[in-house]
């Protein structure tokens, strides 16, 4: 495609490569991460915000006719054609172009595949049909991890997706390529390597991951430019740390979002509200949030309410506000085609919708009936959008969902060709489509910390790579089956991969009805996912915490208890995520990479370091093939010690999940609480695992980003040969805790606390 190459020319760290077909460039960003790129630069990124490029030392040299690109890690030797391939500073290949015959699957005659499409069958009809594609060599033992949040297995060896963000309300079963979200990142995990490649190009895309050849992987686009970014490291955490590095770190939450929603579509008057409201209460589950979905709008109208149930929707909020309820509301893209309607005049008026290429006004079905979708793309558009976040937050609504921006319409996906805005360019939505919810998503946060000045709260259902910045995301529109119980662990861990550190499903499945066992087991798994909601549909068996009785709702208040003791040590994750862009649910994979056992445990998880969760995903089980990677853990339930290495029967009647404890874990805890901020926590907490260990800990408001100014208290732990030393190293916030308790062995010892370095013996 490329043809020869003959010449280069250097310019600090972008090197610019003259092939005889075409040219293209190489750029050093850092060290360890290496764009390739080909094509129209006036297309920017949207994932990558900022100059990322750090001072690098490169040079350019020839060898055996290639030239290689030189930095302090990396070599990367480009050819003929383009070929770009990356070894270490040692000389190990990491990443090689293909070079060898490709072996496209041979596309069945379009007959065929026309009677197969008339029974309903999903056919594979564009099959090499790509702009371009980068083909990359594999020597066998690789393993992929990451690609959004994808359907299947957390390894996505020998599978193939698109990234086009698809709305599909049929059941995400393995082989539907695409769900909501793209994030066309992926790791590539060999014996002794471990890299990743951000493909940062919006439009439709493919990966083959080792699906039509052990020879080789491939990812490919429809349009657009051939631009990837190549991150090498050490580890796979270095290597989700130089993504995240590029694509932006998730902001600290508030810590209330920490806590537990109850959601339903829908909660239909304020007398339904509130009477769900006193029953959280009356049965003591820690709630922190109530979702409000689409019928809290007035005809479906996004920023308006229904007065006929909703008279004075200000009260109500202020009135839940005052039990530790905050009210998070759906909004959709689609704006109700009626005029006299504020929204749609403004939009019309201004030209904020988008619009088929012969200029007139786009509309499709969605809720409200025939709708217009805005121009998201538009600087103006996501301003206007930003300030309609005013009219719910001066009501008090503390969050917003993003949902049905894929975006979504009851007449399937738009058309490719309507015109969009990116920026001053006009383009069309073939480019846009996998970043529209991501555009919404950033209106909407920027309007909440505008209106509302704490740290933004926003859900969305379809985003694109660097999404965490503004949001976080649900899963959409799983069902209540088992398989989307199990599914939930690989696609969770891969999503947090990808970036995305405030994830979750739908507890309890949110299409067809529950049984009192699957919410048991949701909610057992659910607790430990970081964003924890359950939602369900209106049509299906309610599934709020008391449906099924009292056996039911003792387990589901256990868990949910256990996740409100826990806070802490997820905010503190957060809290240093933002540092180090790291995820709080992990795959073990993640922090045992070396483990053979690992690569494809599907059904255990980690969160930060410290816990191993091994929840029950199949009916009917009440044991579980238990494995703990090499070290000491302990049993959480029975403070049992076990050394790892080696998988073993863990029994799990109904009321237990399987929880782990890594020897040298220190975990803030909290007193049992309704909701985040009902009592004042003057003691610090820690419930120590003996053994060696660091951990480090945050205090502040918990809502603010006073943070950022350096507003808040650090605490450093360290557990050593049965000594704990708690030491503030960072004396920022104004609010102290008095106290010290430690839990270790069955023992609690609490002693006062003023800041200043203490050093106990556990003994
Ligand atoms: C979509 C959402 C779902 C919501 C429903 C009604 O299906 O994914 O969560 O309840 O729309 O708004």
């Amino acid at each position: 495609m490329f043809g020869n190459l003959l010449s280069y020319e250097k310019d600090g760290q972008v090197i610019h490569f003259q092939f005889a077909k075409g040219s293209g460039q190489i750029e050093v960003i850092t060290n360890t991460i290496i764009r390739v790129f080909s094509g129209d630069e006036t297309i920017h990124s949207q994932a990558i915000e900022g100059d990322k490029r750090q001072e690098a030392v490169c040079s350019v040299s020839h060898v055996n006719g290639s030239l290689v690109v030189r930095t302090k890690s990396l070599a990367v030797y480009i050819s003929d054609d383009f070929k770009v391939d990356f070894y270490d500073n040692q000389n190990h290949s990491l990443c090689l172009d293909y070079r060898g015959v490709r072996h496209q699957r041979t596309v069945v005659n379009t007959e065929e595949l026309a009677l197969m499409e008339k029974e309903g069958h999903a056919v594979n009809s564009n099959v090499g049909i790509h702009k371009f594609e980068v083909v990359k060599a594999m020597d066998g033992d690789e393993s992929f991890y990451g690609l959004g949040d994808k359907t299947g297995f957390l390894n996505k060896r020998h599978y193939a997706y698109e990234m086009w963000n698809t709305d599909n309300p049929s059941p995400h079963v393995d082989w539907v390529k695409a769900l909501y979200k793209s994030i066309p990142f992926f790791i590539t995990l060999k014996k002794n390597y471990v890299y990743g490649i951000f493909f940062d190009n919006t439009y439709k895309s493919y990966f083959d991951m080792g699906k039509e050849s052990e020879d080789y992987f491939y990812f490919a686009s429809d349009n657009g430019n051939l631009n990837y970014y190549f991150i090498a490291g050490d580890t796979m955490t270095d290597v989700v740390s130089g993504y995240t590095y590029l694509t932006g770190h998730m902001p600290v939450p508030q810590e209330w979002t920490l806590g537990y929603h109850q959601s339903r579509w829908s909660y239909k008057s304020e007398t339904e509200v509130r009477a769900l409201a006193q029953k959280i209460r009356d049965e003591h589950i820690p709630c922190d949030a109530i979702h409000m979905d689409i019928d809290y709008m007035d005809s479906f109208k996004v920023f308006t309410w229904d007065k006929s149930h909703f008279n004075k929707p200000q009260n109500m909020l202020s009135d839940l506000g005052k039990e530790g309820f905050k009210v998070v509301t759906i909004i959709d893209p689609g704006v109700k085609v009626e005029k006299g309607y504020s929204v749609y005049d403004e939009g019309l008026e201004n030209g904020y919708f988008i619009t088929t290429p012969e200029g007139n006004i786009y509309t499709n079905t969605v809720w409200p009936g025939e709708v217009v979708y805005p121009d998201f793309g538009k600087s103006e558009v996501l301003t206007w959008w930003s300030d309609k976040q005013k009219f719910l937050t001066d009501l008090g609504v503390r969050g917003v969902w993003d949902d049905m921006n894929e975006p979504s319409s009851f007449n399937g996906d738009l058309p490719q060709n309507l015109i969009f805005t990116d920026g001053n360019q006009k383009t069309d939505h073939a480019r846009m489509h996998n970043v529209y919810g991501q555009l919404m998503s950033k209106a909407t946060y920027e309007g909440l910390k505008k209106y509302d000045g704490r740290r933004p709260f926003v859900i969305t259902r379809a985003c694109f790579a660097g999404a965490q910045k503004y949001t976080t995301a649900w899963t959409g529109d799983n069902h209540s089956i088992w398989a989307h119980l199990q599914m939930a662990i690989p696609q969770l861990c891969n999503l947090s991969l990808s970036g995305m550190s405030f994830v979750g499903t739908d507890v309890g499945g949110f299409v067809c009805d529950t049984t009192p066992e699957l919410l048991i087991r949701w909610v057992q798994f659910g607790c430990f996912s970081p964003l924890f909601r359950n939602h369900s549909a209106m049509d299906c068996i309610r599934q709020e915490p008391w449906s099924f009785g009292e056996e039911v709702l003792g387990i589901y208040r256990k868990y949910v208890q256990l996740r409100y003791k826990l806070i802490p040590y997820y905010y503190d994750l957060f809290f240093s995520g933002e540092k180090t862009g790291l995820p709080v649910m992990r795959p073990l994979v993640l922090q045992y990479s070396q483990d053979e056992n690992v690569k494809n445990l599907n059904d255990e998880f980690l969160v930060g370091e410290s816990l191993l969760i091994a929840p029950i995903v199949e009916q009917g089980a009440v044991r579980k093939l238990v494995y703990l990677p090499k070290g000491t853990w302990y049993d959480y339930w029975t403070r049992d010690s076990i050394e790892g290495g080696c998988a073993f029967v863990r029994e799990a009647p109904i009321d237990t999940c399987p929880v782990y404890v890594k020897a040298g874990s220190i975990l803030p805890t909290w007193p049992m609480q309704d909701y985040v901020g009902q009592k004042k926590i003057d003691t610090l907490e820690l419930d120590v695992y003996l053994g060696n260990g660091i951990y480090h800990h945050f205090q502040d408001d918990g809502e603010s980003f006073s943070y950022r100014d350096g507003v808040y208290n650090e605490y450093l732990c360290t557990l050593a040969n049965r000594k704990l030393t708690v030491e503030c190293i960072h004396n920022g916030y104004f609010l102290y805790y008095e106290w010290l308790c430690i839990h270790f062995e069955g023992k609690t010892v609490t002693i006062p606390f003023n800041q200043e370095k203490i050093e106990i013996t556990l003994s």
